[in-house]
């Protein structure tokens, strides 16, 4: 399919809808109301600033409402463009305890995908001004069309999923996702309010030259992690590489996509799994990795390979170039 640079994600969604595996138009229904979603969210991010002469958390606005934080306000609106739009079956929310289960008796809307989201990744960045994102995640439903969603609808392996993406809330706006084939990206006009493709077909480079750690619990790493730490730093050949950190994953991920680099969140002896979470963080990164040429595990195993046990669980990550990544392992493999 010709993918021309002036096209719009709107034109995009629709011209591609027939590569899907499976294509009732449901799924191109449900990026639109994404699309839809990280519209609105952008409006809220855009409007951080202002929340000192606003409100701030807590206090009361004008129609004596409680001021939200940002991260729950994101998430609310995620979740209710995706239920005003009858368009899926089930969500499941880094800031909901449980999945929330949308029934229809509409026969016109027995939706038969779930989303999980981390509507607002990143939102310690949001008083200082840096970029923020939100990830989301899509699978099929594994139990019949019609009954309720239930948890094991939730708790597929990460190649199972049938698209996932992210929105970049930085110097522009950016929505980047795959349907399982290839990885697009998109930027926000924000004078008129459309996405248009901006980063055809985005690949990692095969090797790079940027980590990005919390080197702050180095003392806590395993050898292994603490060992490729100092092969990062070693001055030989292309090395020492450079350290950027952003501490929100959106935004480190995305950077060392186009420059070339690995992300890692490492278990430690005070985060036994690390930090970052399988179902809304983890999965949907990897998925776009591998489809951008790149890698993601957890060290020792591919992240989409994972049976998932519960619906916040974390796991290691260590995600970015293919060389890097395989590069990181090694050292793993030498001392766990
Ligand atoms: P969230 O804001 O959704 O809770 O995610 C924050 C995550 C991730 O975006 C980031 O890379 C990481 O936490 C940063 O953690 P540290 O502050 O421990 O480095
Ligand atoms: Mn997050
Ligand atoms: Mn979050």
């Amino acid at each position: 399919m010709l993918k021309s640079r002036n096209k719009t994600l709107g034109e995009f969604i629709i011209e591609n809808q027939s590569s899907f595996q499976y294509s009732s138009g449901e799924l191109s229904k449900l990026i639109n109301a994404i699309r839809l979603a990280a519209k609105v969210v952008n409006h809220e991010v855009n409007k951080a600033g202002l929340i000192d002469i606003l409100g701030t958390a807590g206090d009361m606005n004008v129609q004596g409402e409680d001021q939200q934080k940002l991260d729950v306000l994101a998430n609310e609106k995620f979740i209710q463009t995706l239920k005003n739009r009858e368009i899926v079956c089930g969500i499941a929310s880094e800031e909901e305890d449980d999945f929330i289960s949308i029934n229809s008796n509409d026969e016109q809307h027995r939706n038969k995908y779930v989303v999980l989201i981390d509507p607002l990744d990143g939102s310690s960045n949001i008083d200082v001004n840096v970029s923020v994102g939100t990830i989301f995640s899509i699978y099929r439903r594994i139990t019949p069309e019609g009954t309720p969603v239930t948890l094991e609808d939730f708790l597929q392996p990460g190649k199972n999923q049938v698209a996932a993406g992210y929105i970049i809330y930085g110097t522009s706006t950016m929505l980047v996702y795959t349907t399982g084939d290839g990885v697009n990206g998109f930027t926000l006009n924000p004078a008129i309010g459309t996405f248009y493709l901006s980063h055809p077909e985005m690949q990692f480079p095969e090797a790079g030259k940027i980590y990005s750690v919390n080197e702050g619990n180095y003392t806590h790493f395993p050898q292994g992690v603490k060992d490729y730490i100092k092969y990062c730093q070693k001055e030989e050949g292309d090395r020492p590489y450079t350290s950027r950190y952003i501490g929100s994953l959106v935004s480190d991920f995305h950077r060392n996509m186009i420059k070339g680099g690995i992300y890692m969140y490492p278990k430690s002896s005070t985060a036994t799994n690390g930090k970052l979470r399988l179902l809304y963080e983890c999965n949907p990164m990897a998925l776009i990795a591998e489809q951008a040429n790149g890698k993601a595990s957890n060290g020792h195993e591919r992240i989409l390979d994972l049976q998932p046990t519960e619906l916040h669980e974390r796991v290691p990550f260590f995600c970015g170039s293919k060389k890097m990544v395989e590069k990181a392992e090694g050292f793993m493999l030498k001392k766990a």
